[in-house]
């Protein structure tokens, strides 16, 4: 492995999952664009990120994850964008009350626009067409001239990225996140009463705790309402995060400043692979997806190459090995931290392990097996001395019919009334808060997470 790193060393590797495009000089016009273009994140929110994700590592935050599996062009609208955050506040509301501890809020949003596919093809009525690859590379629809990889499609996702993270910075520093305009807070979606009585009660008492800390110490409004959010995405498409990524005047480092968050999906994880040489020298905190596959050895090399320097909040390793795979899965992997001597993030995605193929062709994911999954990443972290510090979900704001199951019962044939997704199945609002309730429920019970310092 070349040990000089540069933001386009990764090219020397072997790059899995990259779109092949036919015209190269059109690549090089749109990644010369992109370098010309600001960033859409600095270099101190990243650092500040890093920290943050360090403390969840330490058992003294928790990480809340979660947004589209694919975000696309044409659902960069304000209802969608707001919608998308309401959720993840009332999640993370949930979680703050009932972990006893800050959450870190990390979008799957502004810049989640590019998809593994575990083939090149695909046949669509006898006509054989590139995969999908995401709206950052091609568009979904079984036509020849839209399945062509365009390399322009790059420039409209940053512009698409900025548009959505504009709108988000505008929402949070206008007061979303405030805790005094409870219509931000209602929970319009959520039928199952249980739910509502669970939340309203929650709501409620964090606004009493509020007012009474107002009171006592005529705290400053806008001190407590300040809220952190955070923007995370799939690394895939490298000539993009390459384009992105920049040193910054006055500070050491060479940041990817697309994302504060980027991560490495399952499939791209080889150590001696692009995307990991593209990741091991960028200042950002990295995640990598970890599968059935991974073997421990790969997972001692994957630390050792992308954090040598042992930096706290460095690294997030995110489990995903469905709910029948993880107890035999995850130990291993646990030992194979210890036996290294380093403390990871360790986050739990109990979505992708856990997709189902029904008869008719329709892609979906059982409520039960996700919660399943979740309950034993605590409990086979819990019993191996271990931490599960976050939670990554695939969920919207919209009263999707995805993944079936939860407490309004959604069964396999209410799939059809409102199943939009492209991609993979998502939790809708009533379901990913009854997740973050669930969640809340089970550490009660067993007690708080273990602190390590
Ligand atoms: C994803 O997060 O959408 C994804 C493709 O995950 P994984 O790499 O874990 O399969
Ligand atoms: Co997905």
């Amino acid at each position: 492995m070349a040990e000089t790193w540069h933001p386009a060393s990764w090219r020397s590797r072997r790059a899995l999952q990259q779109p092949a495009y036919a015209d190269e000089a059109a690549v090089e016009a749109a990644l010369g664009q992109l370098r010309s273009r600001p960033p859409l994140v600095t270099s101190w929110e990243v650092d500040r990120l890093r920290l943050q994700l360090a403390e969840a590592a330490a058992g003294r935050r928790f990480l809340l994850q979660g947004g589209d599996c694919a975000e696309r062009f044409e659902e960069v609208r304000p209802e969608i964008i707001t919608s998308r955050l309401k959720i993840l506040m009332q999640m993370s509301l949930v979680l703050v009350h009932g972990l006893d501890l800050p959450i870190v809020r990390v979008g799957r949003f502004a810049g989640q626009y590019a998809k593994p596919r575990s083939a090149d093809h695909e046949t669509v009525d006898g006509v054989t067409l590139p995969s999908f690859r995401g709206d950052i590379v091609n568009g979904p629809e079984a036509d020849e001239e839209v399945r062509l990889p365009d390399p322009q499609r790059m420039v409209e996702a940053y512009a698409y990225s900025a548009q959505t993270l504009n709108f988000v910075r505008a929402l949070m520093d206008g007061g979303f996140a405030d805790l005094h305009h409870p219509e931000y807070w209602d929970i319009g979606f959520v039928q199952h009463p249980m739910l509502r009585r669970e939340y309203q009660h929650i709501v409620d008492s964090i606004l009493d705790a509020l007012r009474f800390w107002e009171t006592v110490t005529s705290a400053s409004p806008t001190e407590l309402e300040r809220v952190d959010f955070f923007t995370s995405h799939e690394a895939l498409l490298l000539p993009y995060e390459e384009a992105m990524t920049r040193g910054v005047p006055r500070r050491p480092g060479i940041y990817n400043l697309s994302t504060h968050f980027p991560w490495i999906g399952m499939r791209t994880a080889d150590p001696e692979g692009a995307h990991v040489e593209y990741a091991r020298g960028i200042a950002n905190p990295v995640a990598v997806k970890v599968g059935p596959e991974m073997q421990p050895s790969t997972l001692r090399a994957l630390i050792r190459r992308l954090d040598p320097e042992e930096v706290p909040g460095r690294l997030t390793l995110i489990t995903r090995f469905g709910v029948g795979g993880i107890e035999s899965g995850l130990p291993p992997l646990i030992e194979a931290v210890r036996s290294e001597g380093r403390t990871v993030l360790w986050s739990c995605d109990p979505m992708h392990g856990n997709t189902e193929t029904l008869s008719g062709g329709v892609k979906t994911r059982r409520f039960e097996s996700i919660l399943g999954e979740l309950q034993l990443a605590f409990d086979i972290h819990d019993a191996n001395g271990s931490t599960l510090g976050g939670v990554h979900f695939e969920l919207t704001g919209e009263n999707v019919t995805e993944c079936v199951g939860g407490a309004s019962g959604l069964a396999e044939g209410d799939l059809g009334r409102a199943y939009i997704s492209q991609v993979d199945p998502r939790l809708n609002v009533e379901q990913a808060l009854e997740m973050a309730f669930s969640i809340v429920k089970r550490r009660r019970r067993y007690g708080p997470p273990r602190t390590d310092s």
